[in-house]
């Protein structure tokens, strides 16, 4: 196919996908039992998220926030929110970024500099290393959750960089495990100029007192240099924040472009990640969510290839496109909503479908799918 007014490459790329069983396609009309979204607690589907706008005065910019947050669009609303964040996460301050992505793409090219090194995790998150391929370091990737070979990469590089930063997911957003966050951060106490970051989206709502997310649950908060909390999974609604020390909110304010060049969030957003926060500590989903990730884990763990995972993430490694397609059409068959992570979002030969509990999922549902894997396993 050809036209002229379009590169002929577009055409070519996305037919060799397709040869490949790789193309990816917007869907829609998904099966009805949901063991697909990131919707942990049930914030956004049970309907809890339901904002108010409390003062008049903030309504104005409920829906349009008018502005970069450096021009019109910042508020003492926004502000206040960012305090609240910071207080709930034992940080001495908190930035919002309009998503995950752009928070991480934001501090990962801003922060570490030409005479740095980037120690990460193999399997972080695209924003993530986007991040850090669109700043100036040199960076190296560690073998997945392999603290020795971290250790390894400091001790060899720690004389020729004047900073070290150490980035990794408290959990996995893929495989569902969890970084060894007290090796490293034990490690790093004992050295001058490492910094860890840490970004906790699949942990916040899940581990810690209240949800405050896996570096809570471990007491590390306080050893990180910076941790990413984003709200569109088990918090149920949109955005994130870096918490931090002041001078990092300073620094990213001034540096962070993802930040400076975008239009801010409205209040209507912001109410809701406000809100999200009240439900943390008002409501025990997370009670219930754990109680559906320990009933699944127990009846599933001896199956050989899924990864042993006591977050909301679980997967079972199929080994291609083709066999984790074919176990998606399986289940929807039978109205499970559960989604292939393809090649080449994943690794090729780790091709696999993801399951994510929710504290909404009923036991007869997780039987359902129980039986299901059983019988197409
Ligand atoms: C580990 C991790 N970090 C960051 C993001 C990006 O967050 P957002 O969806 O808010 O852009 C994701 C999203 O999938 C993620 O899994």
């Amino acid at each position: 196919m050809s036209n002229k007014n379009i590169p002929n490459h577009l055409f070519k790329a996305l037919a060799e996908r397709e040869q490949k069983g790789m193309l990816r396609k917007l869907t829609k009309n998904f099966p009805k039992i949901d063991f697909c979204s990131n919707d942990y607690l049930g914030f956004s589907k049970l309907g809890l998220l339901t904002t108010r706008i409390e003062a008049s005065s903030q309504r104005s910019a409920m829906y349009g926030s008018t502005g970069s947050r450096l021009i019109s669009g910042n508020s003492t609303f926004i502000e206040e929110a960012e305090k609240q964040i910071a207080l709930f996460h034992h940080a001495s301050s908190a930035l919002i970024f309009n998503s995950g992505y752009d928070a991480n793409l934001g501090l990962l090219s801003s922060v570490p500099q030409k005479e740095d090194l980037v120690l990460f995790d193999e399997l972080i998150h695209a924003s993530l290393y986007d991040g850090i391929k669109l700043g100036n370091a040199t960076h190296y990737k560690f073998k997945h959750n392999n603290f020795e070979a971290l250790k390894d990469l400091i001790q060899r590089h720690q004389h020729n960089f004047k900073n070290i930063y150490i980035v990794v997911e408290s959990v996995y957003s893929m495989d569902g495990d969890v970084a060894p966050l007290l090796e490293i951060t034990e490690l790093i106490t004992t050295l001058e100029n490492v910094f860890l970051i840490v970004d906790e989206a699949h942990a916040i709502g899940v581990f810690g007192n209240q949800g405050r997310g896996l570096c809570n649950a471990l007491g590390i908060e306080k050893k990180c240099f910076a941790r990413i909390y984003t709200y569109g999974k088990a918090m149920g609604c949109h955005g994130a924040a870096i918490a931090g020390d002041e001078i990092l909110r300073d620094y990213l304010v001034n540096f962070a472009r993802s930040f400076i060049y975008t239009t801010a969030l409205p209040n209507h957003s912001i109410s809701a990640i406000l809100r999200a926060y009240q439900l943390l500590i008002e409501t025990d989903q997370k009670d219930l969510l754990h109680t559906n990730i320990s009933y699944f884990y127990s009846k599933t763990n001896s199956i050989k290839d899924m990864i042993k995972s006591q977050s909301a993430i679980h997967s079972l490694v199929v080994g291609s496109n083709e066999k984790a397609d074919l176990l998606e059409k399986q289940l929807a068959l039978k109205s499970i909503y559960a989604k292939a992570i393809k090649s080449p979002t994943v690794k090729e030969g780790t091709e696999r479908v993801r399951f994510c509990m929710h504290a909404f999922n009923t036991k007869q549902e997780i039987d359902i799918l129980i039986e299901q894997l059983q019988k197409n396993l």
